[in-house]
């Protein structure tokens, strides 16, 4: 188990976390868009609401300020005797922490939240470049992903 650096901790994501700067580590993934702070509220508080199917953590730094983050969906099935999937999603570590094992961290502890709310198995999209990451964090490859753009 990697240990956090000194002075960076891990927690759910909490409705303060918009001044924190949530939002700009997630800009490391795609376009975030011009999102206010009561669009984030609402989307936090909808998240809050279904907590036991949507978990996000972020890592906090020294400064206050977030710099990492990752959520897991847990996905409700009828078969595998009515199973759960944890569908990990939205891993982002702020461009200047890179390589601080702080998404190896995530990682790990959405990995610990699947486990123990009774997934059978936890899985993640990702591209050919994350694929050393995620098989460093326990993964392996497994069939092919698929989209389609509304
Ligand atoms: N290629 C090879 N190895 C890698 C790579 C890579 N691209 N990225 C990390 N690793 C290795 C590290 O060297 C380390 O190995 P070690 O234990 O032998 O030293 C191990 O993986 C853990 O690395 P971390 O330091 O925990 O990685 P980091 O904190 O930089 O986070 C992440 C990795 C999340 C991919 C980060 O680089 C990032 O935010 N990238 C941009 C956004 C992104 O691509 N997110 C993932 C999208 S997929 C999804 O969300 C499901």
């Amino acid at each position: 188990q990697a240990a956090l650096p000194k002075g960076y901790s891990i927690r759910p994501l909490s409705s303060d976390d918009y001044e924190r700067g949530f939002l700009d580590v997630l800009s490391v993934l795609t376009v975030i868009g011009n999102i206010s702070k009561a669009r984030f509220l609402e989307r936090f508080f909808y998240l809050k609401a279904h907590n036991h199917e949507y978990f996000t953590l972020v890592i906090v730094s020294p400064e206050n300020r977030i710099v990492g983050a990752g959520t897991i969906f847990i996905e409700r099935k009828f078969i595998r005797n009515t199973g759960l999937v944890g569908h990990i999603e939205d891993i982002a570590v702020d461009k200047n922490q890179q390589g601080k094992k702080l998404g190896l961290r995530v990682i790990q502890a959405l990995k610990y939240i699947g486990a123990k709310t009774g997934c059978y198995k936890v899985i993640l999209d990702c591209s050919e470049k994350n694929v050393p990451f995620y098989e460093k964090c326990g993964f392996q490859k497994k069939e092919v992903e698929m989209a389609w753009y509304c």
